[in-house]
């Protein structure tokens, strides 16, 4: 299938970028359709390691284009700090990126303010990365952002820019730093601007020629205004269905991919009923070195929810899933998957309120003591890893196609119908 849709299935940090990166091998463009400098997708190449936030995953590879969506919102700051760390690591991105003119830009001030309403929220707070996400889609949807187009003209941007210091209640003491940040936004804005592309058209020319392209979701379908953990979720579209729409092309047939954990992890608040409040989940935690690429916060670790795994696959309308992280299984004498909640009255929910009051069922599996870590052949995974890969889909209603058994690019086990 010439588009293929790469999703988050769970909270984020699933192992996005990974997977963006391997299936990018063959790829003429990489498109990142939501979020913006708050995901962290790490890859692990040539013995280093590069976490990308705004950049799209695929844009590793030489010959891969990368776009960025109209359902983004870009930090031009940060954005301009990753292509040139990026350079200096060897992968210079060039002219390869582009950038759609009606992206919302991400304005300092709008940080302050997201400070100001986690505070507020108290004990209730989202635990947001701090990116100046929400504020930037609130500003968006209020039709009174700032859009990557509007940094063509350096007098428009900078006056709106203006106008928006001028309508921030600045904590005493922070003013001549966000003075300067301002100045820095309207900078990098306007040498961003110079990557300004209809993406729609960009797309629309290599799908019509007979390449393939990738749409790379950021976050997870929890994380989804519409269909997660409101109001615990982000603020951008996470589902396959928003690609077409960030993008700026007409729905089309496409393979969707859902990028699962083999486990269940969750940065910020929020519900999340499998979590490990003991040693188990401290395991988890250290196997899997479950720290935020974005934040460094430490995530929560649980085990896997097929309840979850299974709704948001039907979201998404997957085609297949790609399991990732399955080798930090290894060594835990028996492994649990949530496979109803008390009462059996969710085992086709909706997300929605009420989850917190969830009580997960567990289905006990063998576990494996072998170490798997960089396996690339199905058959030589222990008889209970296979197991689990076969319980897993037959839970979530879709075949696993590709297993992540370590973090090199090439760790990878891929499995044909
Ligand atoms: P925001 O996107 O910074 O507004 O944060 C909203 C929620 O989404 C918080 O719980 C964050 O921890 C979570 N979140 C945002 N981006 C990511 C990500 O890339 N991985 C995991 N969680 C994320």
């Amino acid at each position: 299938m010439p588009l293929r849709i790469v999703v988050g299935l769970g909270w984020g940090d699933e192992g996005k970028g990974k997977v963006v990166d391997h299936l990018a091998a063959g790829s003429l463009a990489v498109a990142r359709f939501s979020g913006g400098a708050n995901a962290g997708h790490t890859v692990k190449v040539d013995g280093g390691t590069i976490v990308l936030h705004q950049v799209p995953s695929g844009m590793l590879r030489s010959g891969t284009a990368g776009f960025v969506g109209s359902g983004c919102v870009v930090d031009p700051v940060a954005m301009l700090e990753e292509t040139r760390a990026l350079a200096s690591s060897g992968y210079p991105v060039g002219d390869r990126l582009r950038v759609a003119c009606s992206a919302h830009l991400v304005h300092p001030a709008y940080k302050l303010v997201e400070e100001e309403e986690e505070r507020a929220r108290g004990s209730s707070a989202i635990g947001t990365t701090g990116r100046g996400i929400g504020p930037a889609y609130v500003r968006k949807f209020a039709r009174r952002g700032i859009r990557l187009e509007d940094a063509l003209d350096r007098h428009v941007i900078a006056s709106m820019s203006d106008a928006i210091l001028e309508g921030t209640a600045v904590p005493a003491g922070r003013g001549e730093a966000l003075g300067a940040a301002s100045e820095a936004f309207v900078d990098a804005a306007c040498e961003l601007s110079a990557r300004a592309a209809d993406i729609g058209r960009l797309v629309d020319a290599i799908l019509e020629g007979g390449g393939d392209v990738i749409a790379e979701g950021a976050q997870g379908t929890l994380l989804d205004p519409d269909h997660g953990t409101y109001p615990y979720v982000t603020s951008g579209s996470c589902t396959a269905s928003s690609a077409f729409q960030s993008l700026g092309i007409g729905p089309r047939p496409a393979e969707v991919a859902g990028v699962m954990k083999a486990y269940s992890t969750r940065v910020g608040g929020g519900p999340f009923p499998t979590e490990l409040s003991c040693s188990t989940g401290e395991e988890l935690r250290r196997k899997g070195n479950e720290y935020g690429a974005t934040t460094g916060r430490p995530r929560r670790c649980g085990w896997l929810d097929a309840v979850l795994m299974r709704y948001s696959v039907a979201v998404n309308g997957c085609s297949w899933i790609a399991l990732t992280l399955l080798d930090v299984l290894g060594g835990f004498p028996s492994i649990e998957v949530c496979t109803a909640y008390e009462g059996d009255l969710h085992r086709d929910l909706r997300v929605g309120r009420g989850l917190e009051r969830c009580r997960p069922v567990y289905t006990p599996l063998p576990g494996w003591s072998a170490d798997i870590r960089g396996e690339r052949c199905w058959d030589a995974l222990p008889r209970e890893a296979r197991r689990y890969v076969e319980f897993l889909e037959s839970c979530c209603g879709a075949p696993v196609r590709m297993i992540s058994t370590g973090p090199h690019r090439d760790d990878v086990i891929r499995r044909t119908p």
